[in-house]
């Protein structure tokens, strides 16, 4: 044989075995600077830790990671984002996401280029109703917040709720409300804050001067939740009698140690704590911290990461790399995993939610360190309730 006729034989198998790689592209939109720019880079965490245990399980499919921050909530940036990872780098699937507003934004793009949109955080009930391609692995804050209401009712009177001005901020407010209502609680005040950088203190000593025995708060995860700790210890709420409850985004793993004692004896209502006993999160944790450190945790942005990869895992195999996103959309519909580092989860076929348990908990100290040590399974494998009450009406 010649060299040019050896040459043109590797460059053909060469060729043919490039074509046989199958390459499963996904377009990962999250937030690695601005308001929460801290949050992204858990979920990215979680991601690239899956990918490194499991991607040989692939049968040789590859999985491509296309990153791109959308600066914190900012629907335009979101937007224009998505419509580049379809139209020129032609993603097969969208991820990733923590704020609602951006997740709004890019569900006409999902339904118009019909690409699935696996939603890793984003937590306002609405959003999954937006586009048929959306699956969501994280929550929504009617899962955690109205069973916190719930609970509440039981155990305190009065209460007041301090909400950031967007959709998961209304959301909770309302479940929230509702909850302690029907158990007969009596809400007192409802405030709503803007997202960046909120007066605290005027805020707060509005909820002071009204003295309810609990004030429900929610605010993004990260670096805002220890600002409204430091602020609720600084006016004396806490010597006030007042208790500081919420969803777990409040106490979130990751800012308890910036939190300080001031977060001790908070309860809140979750899916998921980096405390949490069950062996599938022991093993997640651990594998976490031989990853990125001793000092670093997972929390709940991290766990809807890793669960979400799961899930486009079984996708891929499935289809051995060709993402048809019909066929990807059957398929997640049916994802279930009963050994997540959450404990139980399955995608509700109907509303393509989560469904989960909720937990309460409680900040206590367990080795010298803080963390949201899990009481007990407040509800089990939870539907989205707002969903479920909108079928009734
Ligand atoms: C949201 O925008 O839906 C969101 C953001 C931060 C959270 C929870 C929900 O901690």
């Amino acid at each position: 044989m010649s060299f040019l006729k050896i040459s043109t034989f590797v460059l053909a198998a060469f060729a043919a075995s490039a074509a046989c790689a199958q390459t499963v592209k996904i377009g990962f939109i999250t937030s690695y600077s601005g308001l929460n720019g801290n949050l992204g880079p858990y979920m990215e965490r979680a991601v690239r830790l899956y990918l490194k245990q499991h991607e040989k399980e692939l049968g040789g499919v590859k999985v491509e990671l296309l990153t791109r921050d959308d600066t914190g909530p900012n629907p335009d940036k979101a937007r224009q984002l998505a419509q580049e990872l379809v139209v020129r780098d032609k993603v097969n699937l969208l991820a990733g996401v923590i704020f609602t507003p951006n997740a709004m934004a890019m569900a006409p793009i999902a339904t118009e280029a019909k690409v699935p949109f696996v939603i890793m955080n984003a937590g306002t009930s609405v959003i999954s109703t937006r586009s048929p391609y959306i699956v969501r692995t994280s929550f929504t804050l009617w899962q955690s917040s109205y069973p916190l209401g719930q609970w509440a009712s039981k155990k305190y009177k009065t209460a007041y709720s301090l909400v950031s001005d967007f959709g998961p901020g209304h959301d909770c407010e309302e479940a929230f409300s509702k909850g302690f209502e029907e158990g007969g609680g009596k809400i007192l005040g409802k405030v709503r804050v803007p997202l960046q950088n909120p007066d605290w203190a005027a805020y707060l000593q509005r909820v002071k001067d009204a003295k309810p025995d609990v004030l429900n708060v929610f605010i993004p995860a990260g670096k805002t939740a220890t600002a409204v700790m430091k602020n609720f210890s600084d006016l004396c709420l806490d010597k006030a009698g007042i208790k500081l409850i919420g969803p777990g985004d409040i106490t979130t793993d990751e800012e308890l140690p910036n939190m300080g004692d001031v977060a001790l004896g908070v309860t809140t209502v979750h899916h998921y704590s980096a405390a949490a006993e069950r062996p599938a999160n022991r093993r997640f944790v651990e594998a976490w911290k031989k990853e990125y450190g001793a000092a670093s945790t997972p929390n709940f942005a991290a766990v809807a990461a890793w669960d979400a990869m799961d899930a486009i895992f079984q996708v891929v195999r499935a289809q051995k790399g060709n993402i048809d996103p019909e066929r990807t959309m059957e398929l997640l519909k049916a994802y279930r995993n009963a050994d997540s580092p959450r404990g139980p989860i399955a995608i509700d076929p109907e509303t393509r939610d989560i469904v989960q348990n909720e937990y309460l908990r409680e900040v206590r100290k367990v080795g010298g360190q803080l963390a949201n040590v899990e009481l007990e399974t407040l509800a089990t494998a939870v539907k989205d309730p707002w969903k479920e009450m909108q079928k009734k009406k």
